[in-house]
């Protein structure tokens, strides 16, 4: 039997899963940074940054992602993501944290993890609403799990407010349409 991808939402640390690939919230410059970005390389160590720097000289566009290993996690691969800065809504935000979401489950698919943690994608420095971000994920792990990858999918959240918007959504989207 083939096995079905699966969606969940918890609240908690992404640093300390045990799943096969930890996506990060990074920046364009793949330099580091606060939020959840700074608590990965600090829980996987230098060597995160190390294969980075080698590996990704000139960074990361946003709505892409790349892969490195994980250090001293014990996730195998950190999938670093770039989202977009929130502005007004008007540049382009959407397909490009939908694209960023896009990236990173292909990167995961791509080196063969059978599951994957995401944190909330653009929402904490970058300022993307939460709610919009929390459809926009939904529907692209949605879409991404229908195409048969047989993925496990994990969204670690890091607030009540946050694990909410992202319960709404999955429930949202698991409704049949006119429902
Ligand atoms: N586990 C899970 N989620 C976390 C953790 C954690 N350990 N720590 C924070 N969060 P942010 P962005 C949540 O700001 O908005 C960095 O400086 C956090 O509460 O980390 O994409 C980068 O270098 C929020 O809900 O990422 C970039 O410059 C979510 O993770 C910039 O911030 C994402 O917030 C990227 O900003």
């Amino acid at each position: 039997m083939q096995q079905q991808g699966r969606i969940r939402v918890i609240r908690g640390d992404i640093t300390t899963l045990d799943v096969d690939a930890i996506v990060n919230a990074a920046n364009q410059h793949l330099g580091g940074g606060g939020g959840v970005d700074g608590a990965i390389h600090r829980a996987g160590g230098e060597e995160i940054m190390a294969e980075t720097r080698e590996r990704y000289p000139d960074g990361c566009p946003t709505g892409g992602a790349v892969t490195t290993g994980a250090g001293r996690m014990k996730a195998k691969w950190v999938i670093h993501a770039v989202g977009p800065r929130w502005r007004d809504g008007r540049h382009g935000e959407e397909e490009l944290l939908a694209a960023a979401w896009r990236a990173a489950l292909g990167q995961a698919i791509e080196h063969g993890a059978r599951s994957v943690a995401f944190p909330s994608l653009a929402t904490g420095v970058y300022g993307f609403p939460v709610d919009r971000a929390a459809r926009i994920a939904v529907r692209e792990v949605r879409r991404a799990l229908a195409a048969g990858s047989g993925l496990q999918v994990t969204i670690c959240t890091f607030s009540a407010g946050d694990e909410e918007a992202y319960r709404r959504a999955v429930d949202e989207s698991s409704q049949p349409a006119g429902a």
